[in-house]
């Protein structure tokens, strides 16, 4: 199994990391466009396998995307990430023409790849990656919602004060401050749903703290986070390199599924070796069809700047 990460940056040097430190690929390149910066993290890296007992070989190069051939699976986390105060969309005018051209050189080389997209805005860098490559649809998958789901996890057992492992949750809708819908009717605590523990007004906390979670970190760090987004796009590569049919909600290219079709949103999604192998069309109560509604006619809106 071999991946391409694209970007070196903290994302996708952190993905880089636990993917070794998973040990289920053989071979991980990391690419990226500043003169030897993929190239010293791949070193760095490689000096940690003795270390963190793993045996995937690290590989880094600066632009040369032919190091890249017959990858699996690539990874795009090349484009800016945001300062404090921004939103994801408006980095699209920079982003936009980072992701085309990165996808576009990752097919000449791996024509059976199947690309995550991570690069923001992200449900619109996604759709932009289908548009641009023409590859079947399951074929190029958003991350958004296993971050967001992660996210969701963390503040629900910090309001339950309990480990996160005895929590589940999924965030669907649009990766963004506003479109994120965390379901919280759906979330449970050890097979309990987490209303029988949180008030009403514990649970509308722990929904906005969770659409915001990035914007938090990022005023806290300056910049975007990276630990998370990294195990997030992690956890999915592994999916589809193990096959394990693990559900993630991601942004996915829907013809139809949830009543909309020609856009990339996050809906809940089987992924395995073939990428998306199913999209799962949950029942959504009124108020989570209409949230799910206005977060796709804001994707819709930010996708027509492209
Ligand atoms: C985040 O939410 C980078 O969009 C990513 O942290």
């Amino acid at each position: 199994m071999k991946v391409t990460v694209v970007g070196a940056g903290a994302v996708g040097a952190s993905c880089a990391e636990y993917i070794a430190i998973k040990d289920f690929a053989a071979e991980v390149v990391l690419i990226d466009i500043k003169e030897g910066f993929a190239e010293g993290k791949a070193m760095d890296l490689m000096q940690t396998a003795s270390l963190n007992s793993f045996d995937t070989k690290i590989t880094g190069t600066t632009n040369d995307y032919s190091k890249t051939a017959n990858s699996d699976v690539a990874v795009i986390t090349s484009g800016i990430p945001r300062k404090p105060g921004m939103t994801r969309e408006e980095l699209i005018s920079t982003n936009a023409g980072i992701v085309k051209s990165v996808a576009e050189n990752l097919i000449k080389h791996s024509p059976n790849v199947i690309i995550i997209v991570v690069s923001n805005p992200m449900d619109t860098m996604t759709y932009l990656a289908h548009k641009a490559t023409g590859l079947p649809k399951n074929r190029i998958i958003g991350m958004g919602g296993a971050l967001d789901s992660a996210r969701f996890k963390y503040r629900l057992s910090e309001a339950l004060d309990c480990p996160a492992s005895d929590v589940d949750g999924m965030v669907i809708g649009g990766h963004s401050d506003t479109g994120m819908i965390p379901l919280t009717r759906l979330a449970t605590r050890n097979s309990v749903p987490v209303s029988k523990f949180l008030s009403a007004d514990q649970l509308t906390y722990v929904k906005e703290e969770t659409k915001v979670g990035g914007a938090t970190l990022t005023k806290l760090l300056g910049t975007s986070a990276w630990y998370a987004p990294g195990a997030a796009v992690s956890a999915m590569v592994q999916a589809i390199a193990c096959d394990t049919k693990k559900m993630f909600p991601s942004s996915c290219m829907l013809d139809g599924e949830y009543g909309l079709s020609d856009i990339c949103i996050g809906v809940p999604a089987i992924i395995g070796r073939n990428g998306v192998e199913k999209i799962v069309e949950i029942e959504l109560d009124a108020e989570e069809k209409a949230k799910l509604e206005e977060s796709a006619a804001a994707v819709s809106k930010t996708n027509g700047l492209l």
